[in-house]
């Protein structure tokens, strides 16, 4: 009588334990589109000066954790009254900047990468650049059209000019800056502020520590200059120029 009590005791241990060790895998399992949505995974990184934060655990959970910022009603208020003139007094003293040195002109195509109530893209307006447009995870019309950075709504050779002050955002550096590539015209400009020196905040998805790691995913482009600003907390601009060819990743 007592084995045969036992046996279904044994079965559900073991049963368990199995459970138990398979966890790690099933996890893996479930990890798994977070992996593969993109050509290369977000460890893929191609110095130490760049760092991915890690607690994402799903591409859903980093959009959820993006919008939360984008939508937040008191920053959304703050960004369109009281930041208003400050930002694009600031943009445009940059673009201006940008322009004289031939980088930009009124007849760019320009593009404002995460460009959230496009304060940037108003400021290339202010300064003559008309066909200028901002893209965000959330739309702000007519200044601002729906588009996630990591797989730009635009064909390719689309712009003469891109800038963006958010790549401290992109959970896939490498995906950000081939969309930036793939878009750009050849001969096309791209201008990134960054912050180097200081953590930014709680919504980045990475942090960066030099240039170099920059220098090298902009693979189909040349560095212009590097150089010092104040803006809004970042203090390094880079400006690239897209050469005549996408060099095609391996
Ligand atoms: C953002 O997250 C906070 C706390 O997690 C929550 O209270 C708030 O409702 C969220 N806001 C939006 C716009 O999702
Ligand atoms: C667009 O550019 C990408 C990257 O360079 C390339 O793989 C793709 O084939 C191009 N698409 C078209 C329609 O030319």
């Amino acid at each position: 009588m007592k084995p045969n009590q036992s046996k279904p005791l044994i079965i559900s241990k073991y049963f368990v334990l199995s459970l138990f060790f398979s966890l790690p895998f099933l996890l893996l399992l479930s990890l798994r589109p977070y992996y593969h949505r993109f050509s290369s995974p977000p460890t893929d990184i191609p110095t130490p000066d760049l760092k991915i934060r890690p607690g994402y655990t799903s591409y859903e959970h980093y959009i959820k954790k993006q919008l939360n910022k984008t939508l937040d009603p008191k920053l959304r208020k703050i960004w369109t009254t009281r930041d208003w003139d400050r930002k694009i007094q600031v943009f445009s003293r940059f673009f201006d900047g940008l322009k004289r040195e031939g980088l930009i002109s009124t007849e760019s195509k320009a593009l404002c990468i995460g460009a959230r109530v496009g304060q940037e893209v108003e400021a290339l307006k202010k300064i003559g650049v008309s066909d200028s447009i901002g893209m965000d995870l959330v739309p702000y019309p007519p200044l601002v059209v729906e588009g996630d950075f990591h797989n730009q709504p635009f064909g390719n050779n689309s712009f003469d000019f891109e800038f963006s002050n958010v790549f401290d955002h992109a959970l896939y550096p490498e995906r950000f800056v081939a969309e930036i590539e793939r878009t750009l015209k050849p001969g096309g400009i791209c201008v990134l502020h960054v912050a180097l020196s200081r953590q930014t905040d709680k919504y980045s998805a990475n942090d960066l520590y030099s240039v170099k790691p920059l220098e090298a995913l902009f693979r189909s482009s040349t560095v212009v200059r590097v150089g010092k600003i104040d803006g809004f907390g970042l203090d390094t601009e880079i400006v690239f120029r897209k050469t005549a060819n996408i060099i095609q990743r391996s």
